[in-house]
């Protein structure tokens, strides 16, 4: 058997899914997507929601202002599509360089979605102007509805309202985003080269058992929420597949300890700051580690016609235990501290930053 590999240097990663919030919550976090993550699509689930390209300039400059010293990170927008919303902005945040992608939100789906998107028909005029323009949707693919079982909602969403839509507008790019389902992973890799899925570090290491381990665990709740194990194993697969369909997105999304532990928790996981040694932990187990870099470097910047970054990261084998809480301080009250995904557990891998 081929000895396992101490360090790996790979090429700069890029985040195609997280949410830097703003505010003191984005000065806590930004540092730990910016010192690994050379570039990331940021999502546009704030109060109020980026509905305008000067909303979404404001945005990156806040964002480019809370930066550490010296780091160099590209933050990619996103704008929040909503039935108001007019094609236009699209077509002048695209022409701008400042919207990199829409996202569509189903209304009351998650956080901040209120203001989403109710009636899928009743946005026909954005959508074609995106296919037109080449802007790639991504997806929260779930329904909202209560009567469907929330264990079903994204094969629901899937069957009823995704692959109906893609029908519609074959030539439109669709990142489905945070897959949790076999039924996903299935639809993605059968969907075509205009259809592609970010997989999240906590959909690869939990099931839904997880929330409920001696009590209920709001750490572990996110959306979509962890299914069971068969849907698990089967995203497991799909990352380390070496397909290019499959990539990196973290869904890195904080909430403050009182929003978490709250009669009514906010769903998000709080991953940033250990992705990529958490990513590793999953390759390597599945005995992947070689497509870790086409994964986390190279898939992405192809669907979104980007170019490759040319600056690299080293992993090495070194093994640390996560922290309970995580030290960024999202306000004067230390009660507000976040938990990191992993908090307490051994992780063999360390990304060493120069
Ligand atoms: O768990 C989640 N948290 N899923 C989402 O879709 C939104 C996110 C957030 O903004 O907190
Ligand atoms: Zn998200």
């Amino acid at each position: 058997m081929d000895s396992l590999p101490d360090q790996l240097i790979l090429r700069q990663p890029d985040d195609w899914h997280v949410h830097l919030r703003d505010g003191a919550m984005l000065h806590a976090v930004l540092g730990s997507t910016a010192r690994v993550f050379r570039r990331a699509i940021v999502m546009p689930n704030l109060r109020p929601p980026i509905t305008s390209v000067e909303a979404a300039k404001t945005y990156r400059d806040q964002i480019l202002a809370a930066l550490p010293d010296g780091v160099p990170f590209t933050p990619l927008m996103t704008a929040y599509l909503n039935e108001s919303l007019a094609p236009d902005v699209l077509e002048q945040g695209h022409q701008q360089h400042v919207f990199i992608a829409a996202k569509l939100y189903p209304a009351h789906a998650t956080t901040n979605s209120e203001q989403g998107v109710s009636d899928l028909r009743a946005i026909n005029s954005l959508l074609e102007t995106m296919e037109k323009i080449g802007m790639p949707l991504l997806v929260h693919g779930e329904v909202s509805d209560v009567d469907i079982d929330i264990f079903d909602r994204e094969a629901f969403f899937i069957e009823h309202h995704l692959a109906p839509l893609i029908g519609r507008y074959p030539n439109l790019r669709v990142v489905m985003e945070h897959i949790t389902t076999q039924e996903a992973v299935q639809f993605v890799e059968t969907g075509g080269p205009n259809l592609a899925a970010t997989i999240t570090p906590h959909h690869l290491h939990i099931n839904r058992n997880a929330m409920f381990l001696g009590g209920f665990r709001s750490d572990f709740y996110c959306l979509p929420v962890a299914k069971r194990e068969r849907h698990r194993l089967s995203l497991r697969r799909a990352a380390t597949s070496g397909k290019p369909c499959f990539f990196l997105g973290t869904d890195s999304a904080p909430h403050p300890r009182s929003a978490k532990e709250s009669a009514c928790s906010c769903g998000g996981i709080f991953n940033a700051h250990y992705a990529m040694e958490s990513y590793a932990e999953v390759f390597e187990q599945e005995g992947a580690l070689d497509r870790l870099e086409a994964f986390s470097s190279e898939y992405g910047p192809a669907f979104y016609g980007l170019p490759l970054n040319n600056t690299s990261i080293k992993l090495i084998r070194r093994a640390h235990v996560v922290p309970a809480t995580f030290s960024g301080q999202t306000n004067a009250d230390s009660s507000e501290h976040l938990v990191p995904f992993h908090a307490g557990e051994l992780l063999g891998w360390s990304v060493s930053v120069d």
